[in-house]
């Protein structure tokens, strides 16, 4: 695979997203790193451990203002956006349809769908200039049904079909989803411990197995896939599509 130089990489994190940073700076030497998150102690450290390479912004992406600010200071500092990496999830409200709070589920909507649509947007622009990339973190739940999961799976399909669009509207870019795997992260710990009663038994069990067998997945596998194809994603073959992060396709990325 070509080697690209001057990479300037513009992440969203929030869990998974430390990860892909670290990767990315490590794996790729001549790589910047614009990173995005509410907590600042993390981005400080990787700022005082990359000084020439990682800035941040500390701020939430449920405000507007925040993502054109991420794309002014990418701009400002490196120049260029070549990769976008889109990964914001929560996964309350867990309850049945039936029992659904609007307002829970717009903040879902917010922080799931709509922070990403906005940074990504915001920076289409930019990418087409670079034939960049956009690399959205979906889940398996946008595939399959998970009793209470409604909201969480619903905004994670809502991710697969941006994706997909993007894919279909900008013809010079690489857009494409991919589910992380059931990774060792506070997401599963909340799963075992606070969302027993809204889920199905047989559900609920396989998370908690999964932790007692020692299955969930360090962060670090995932995000190895996920940083690849920030810096390198291509090919008519994957462009567009929702893929796991083992998947077959996306052998030459992990
Ligand atoms: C479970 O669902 C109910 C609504 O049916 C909701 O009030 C409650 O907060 C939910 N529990 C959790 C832990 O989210």
């Amino acid at each position: 695979m070509a080697r690209l130089v001057n990479l300037e990489i513009l992440t969203f994190f929030l869990g998974i997203g430390h990860s892909i940073v670290t990767q990315i700076l490590k794996k790729e030497p001549t790589a910047k790193v614009v990173g995005v998150s509410r907590s600042e102690e993390p981005l400080k450290q990787l700022a005082s451990e990359y000084p020439e390479r990682f800035v941040y912004v500390a701020g939430d992406l449920l405000n507007d203002d925040t993502s054109k600010e991420v794309i002014k200071k990418t701009i400002d500092t490196f120049g260029h956006i070549h990769g976008v990496v889109l990964n914001a999830g929560v996964l309350e409200p867990v309850a049945s349809i039936a029992d659904a709070n609007i307002d829970d589920w717009k903040k879902l909507y917010e922080i799931n769908v709509l922070s990403p649509l906005s940074l990504a947007s915001k920076a289409i622009p930019y990418l087409r200039f670079t034939s960049g990339r956009l690399v959205f973190v979906s889940s398996g739940a946008s595939v399959s049904n998970y009793r209470g999961w409604g909201a969480y799976g619903s905004s994670k399909a809502a991710i697969n079909h941006l994706a997909a669009s993007i894919a279909a509207e900008e013809p010079g870019l690489f857009s494409i989803s991919i589910a992380p795997g059931v990774v060792d992260t506070d997401m599963q710990v909340q799963i075992r411990e606070k969302h027993k009663p809204n889920m199905s038994e047989e559900n609920h069990k396989k998370f908690t197995t999964l932790k007692e067998t020692g299955q969930l997945l360090p962060a670090h596998v995932p995000a190895a896939v996920l940083a690849n194809l920030a810096l390198y994603g291509q090919g008519d073959d994957i462009n567009g599509k929702y893929l796991r992060y083992n998947a077959l396709e996306l052998d030459s990325y992990k």
